[in-house]
């Protein structure tokens, strides 16, 4: 008989880059909730260590880098081992690109969005991946999962937001080709959509555009559900795709949106 769920996430070790704030640091939230130890990034030492120290030093280790540094995803590898003594995956999240129209994006923006989006979640996957893959687990199943985030920039284009238009549905393509090449030694690959998520980085984007109020009154009446998300809301099903829960779930492109990618 099938029992009750279970995540499966006490004493698992996760990579969570964009950890300080918004979806990576709602995910580390419920990753430590269900029990499991997190190496959090970011870039700003203060805000990463008021993050990890939220979370309990014993579940949280903090890790300044910036993720378009290439050695970054050896030392958050090594830091797992060092500290914890195991590793199970990754959540990659890291900032999003600027607003622009395709009309007026220069070659350079183009250049530095795809140094800043596009490499540092394939970088940091290949680098979790081939370490999960390359040996025997502590925990003697090789039942590793990575979880990119992306955008409902994916399915259609968003408006003003020319560089995630252009390079997530690349990245997307790669969480694809990354689990079949992964799939055979145990580690699933995803990737998670958000669509309208209330954190810092959605608020400075509606205010970009006047009152941010008014603006998010309007994208609201357009999304099913008729309201922002809860980043506790991303956190869980992240929590979920990253758990061995989702035993069965690679290559696979999750929206969290409200309802509103497939709605005209
Ligand atoms: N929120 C949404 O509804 C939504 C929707 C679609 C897509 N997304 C995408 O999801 C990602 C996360 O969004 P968010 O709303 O959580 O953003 P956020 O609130 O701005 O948080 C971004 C996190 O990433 C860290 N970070 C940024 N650049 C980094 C770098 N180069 N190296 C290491 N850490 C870095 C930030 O800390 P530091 O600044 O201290 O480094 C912070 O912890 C973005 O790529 C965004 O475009 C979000």
């Amino acid at each position: 008989m099938i029992g009750p769920m279970d995540l499966q996430l006490n004493e698992r070790v996760f990579i969570v880059s964009g950890g300080s704030r918004g979806l990576g640091f709602a995910t580390a939230e419920v990753l430590v909730a269900e029990g499991a130890k997190v190496v959090l990034i970011g870039r700003t030492e203060a805000t990463l260590t008021a993050a990890a120290a939220d979370l309990g030093h014993d579940n949280a280790l903090p890790l300044t880098g910036d993720l378009t540094d290439p050695d970054l995803p050896g030392r958050a590898v090594a830091s797992a081992a060092a500290r914890f003594g195991r590793l199970d995956g990754a959540m990659i999240s890291t900032g999003g690109p600027p607003a622009s129209r395709a009309s007026d994006t220069s070659d350079e923006a183009w250049r530095d969005a795809f140094e800043s989006v596009f490499l540092p979640p394939l970088r940091l996957a290949r680098t979790v991946a081939d370490n999960l893959a390359g040996g025997d687990t502590p925990q003697g199943t090789r039942d590793g999962s990575i979880l990119i985030v992306l955008s409902t920039s994916v399915y259609r284009p968003l408006t003003s937001l020319a560089l995630s238009n252009g390079l997530r549905p690349g990245l997307a393509n790669m969480v694809r080709d990354l689990a079949m090449d992964w799939g055979t030694h145990g580690v699933r690959v995803n990737g998670i959509a958000p669509g309208r998520i209330a954190t810092d980085r959605v608020f400075a984007l509606d205010a970009r555009s006047g009152s941010p109020e008014a603006v998010r009154r309007k994208r609201e009446a357009r999304i099913p559900l008729g309201r922002y998300g809860d980043p506790a809301e991303f956190g869980r099903m992240a929590t979920f795709l990253l758990s061995p829960a989702a035993s069965y779930i690679s290559g696979a492109i999750v929206p969290v949106d409200g309802g509103a990618t497939y709605i005209d």
